[in-house]
């Protein structure tokens, strides 16, 4: 499959069959994540794998409203940044996190993305410090966004051409 084969096919998948992930294919998503562009090459990010389910279960309290795919995802990986070392670290995170996702879906996996950074968390604290203070993450780390990997269940219809919005595109002006 080509790369804009691969995008179109790319969904959110939120619900998995409990199949199990290969550790290889794992490691896959991961080299996705590390090959990402960032600014100035500076790599600030950081990824926690998560495979016990229990830290799964419990993580699913990190976001308020449906965030029910780490509770039934086979592993999550969470993407971190030290904002000391760079001021893009948000886009750079953008673009592991990216990465990842396209890549899972390349390898037949579900995955999606689970916003962290400015979202609330079940208890009020902020899905920040929720998350900093369950998988010990020193201080200085900002947390950007968790990807909940599985094997998809129901993946949704994957893009066609009819779904480009090219009138979002200009040319020489707005
Ligand atoms: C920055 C960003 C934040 C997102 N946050 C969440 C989220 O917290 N929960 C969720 O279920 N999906 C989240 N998504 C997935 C989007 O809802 C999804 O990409 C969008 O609805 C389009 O669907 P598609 O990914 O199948 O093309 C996020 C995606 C992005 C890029």
């Amino acid at each position: 499959m080509n790369l804009l084969e691969t995008m179109y096919n790319r969904r959110s998948v939120r619900k998995y069959t409990g199949g199990a992930v290969a550790e290889e294919d794992v490691k896959t998503v991961l080299k996705a994540g590390l090959l990402g562009a960032t600014g100035k090459n500076i790599k600030p990010w950081e990824f926690i794998v998560i495979n016990d389910k229990e830290v799964l279960q419990k993580l699913a309290d990190c976001r308020t409203g449906s965030v029910a795919m780490l509770k039934t995802c086979e592993c999550a990986i969470v993407v971190i940044a030290d904002e000391k070392k760079t001021d893009v670290w948000v886009e750079d995170c953008s673009v592991a996190m990216a990465n990842m996702h396209l890549m899972a879906d390349s390898l037949g996996l579900g995955s999606c993305w689970i916003q962290a950074r400015l979202r609330e968390a079940n208890d009020g604290r902020t899905a920040e410090d929720f998350i900093k203070d369950m998988l010990a993450i020193p201080a200085d780390y900002k947390v950007e966004a968790v990807l909940s990997l599985g094997q998809p269940e129901g993946k949704p219809a994957a893009y066609t051409e009819d779904d480009l919005l090219f009138d979002k595109v200009h040319y020489d002006k707005f």
